[in-house]
């Protein structure tokens, strides 16, 4: 089939199969025609974020840390607490990381808040106290691969450097036929490459920004809006009706589920709370002490265990309180919650860096665990270390 693109022809009948790179789809008119039309497009929907009215390299870098992993709504109100409580490099820096981490509480992939705090007392330390234009320069600092370097760097600084993350894979994979897999590494290189042909030299920052937006707002996983579409009459998988075969994907093991458990162990109106370790997975964060359950025991022998493991109390357990569960990047969790009592011992902690035995009101104070902050609402916090413990 030839299907005629302005005053390109394409002839579908030998381009039906997935190609390899996007060069082998578009000739270099198409492409300079697919930055004008993207860029137009982008000059009347783009949407209005607090990140696009600055220029300020910090707020952007922030920014985009935040949204590498998180979407768009759930970002905007924690960039805006973020800033106004650390407005710049040096008050990020002055930040004690506990600070830091319950402005991050329930962002999740709480390494990007370690990585940011990290590179700001980097940067102060080392007398420039400025976010580096230089990219090699900001790509060594803790926590700058190449998604944050080449965004900022172009976002910033408008340096010709194109970004590569999910929305834009997806916009490319289909826009080129582009077959190798979005979530496969080695692919990268690839969907780099095809960002890097089709990037606007003349206005990297709106390029980057608009390509981004298209992936967000027309070119979405399930239903593309392809009748919107301003790449539509060059567009590989839409002319050949083919959307939902792209992007395509490996298929990974499902991850395993992991059955908890964690106790709110009451003593004298007040209950206790642990850190978890500086370094690994939630480093720093609050949670109520608990670990993995056996198959072979039951929950609440598992919650006995586990607490006298890691606190070193004797405790009883009492109700069972909420089961909650939640979803980290290789592995599930499924967690128990008991309320129990303290019947014998001193807290000595194995595994857990601090302790605190605190008001039910206090929670609020600490940055918790993702899992910790779920079980929240369902907690009759005025009543819950006050009444007597009861025999189950
Ligand atoms: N996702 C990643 N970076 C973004 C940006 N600058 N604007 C909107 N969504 C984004």
């Amino acid at each position: 089939m030839i299907v005629f693109a302005g005053r390109l022809r394409y002839d579908l009948g030998s381009m039906s199969a997935p190609t390899k790179s996007l060069a082998d789809w578009l000739p270099a008119p198409a492409i300079t025609a697919l930055r004008h039309d993207l860029l137009a497009w982008y000059r009347t929907h783009r949407r209005d974020l607090p990140w696009r009215r600055t220029r300020d390299p910090y707020r952007i870098w922030i920014s985009e840390v935040m949204l590498q992993q998180t979407q768009v709504a759930t970002v905007i109100p924690y960039y805006q607490r973020f800033l106004a409580s650390f407005p710049d490099l040096e008050a990020l820096a002055r930040a004690d990381i506990q600070t830091v981490l319950k402005h991050w509480e329930g962002l999740g992939y709480y390494r990007r808040a370690h990585h940011l705090h990290q590179a700001a007392r980097e940067l102060v330390r080392s007398g420039k106290g400025r976010v580096p234009d230089q990219h090699l320069a900001f790509r060594a600092l803790p926590g700058v691969g190449d998604y944050i370097a080449n965004a900022v760097m172009s976002i910033a600084f408008a340096q010709p450097r194109a970004v590569v993350d999910g929305n834009v894979k997806r916009v490319l994979s289909r826009l080129g036929g582009i077959a190798e897999a979005v979530n496969q590494a080695s692919a990268h290189r690839v969907y780099q490459r095809a960002a890097d042909l089709l990037l606007d030299h003349g206005d990297p920052a709106t390029f980057n920004q608009a390509l981004m937006e298209l992936g967000a707002l027309v070119c979405t996983p399930r239903s593309p809006n392809c009748p919107i579409c301003p790449w539509k009459a060059r567009c590989f998988a839409h002319l050949n009706d083919r959307t939902h075969d792209f992007p395509r994907r490996i298929r990974k093991n499902p991850v395993p589920t992991h059955a908890m458990v964690a106790g709110i162990i009451c003593h004298r109106n007040r209950l206790l709370i642990v850190q978890r370790p500086s370094e690994g997975l939630l480093a720093g964060l609050w949670e109520f002490p608990g670990g993995r359950r056996n198959r072979s025991e039951s929950a609440s022998a598992a919650c006995r265990r586990v607490l006298q493991q890691t606190t070193g109390l004797v405790t009883a357990t009492d109700q069972k309180l909420v089961r909650v569960h939640h979803a980290y990047t290789h592995f599930k969790i499924e967690l128990d919650l008991y309320r129990c009592h303290k019947v014998s011992g001193r807290v000595r902690l194995n595994g857990r860096q601090a302790f605190r035995w605190i008001r039910p009101d206090e929670l609020d104070a600490f940055p918790f665990t993702g899992v910790s902050k779920k079980t929240f609402p369902k907690l009759a916090l005025d009543r819950l270390c006050s009444t007597p413990y009861r025999r189950p």
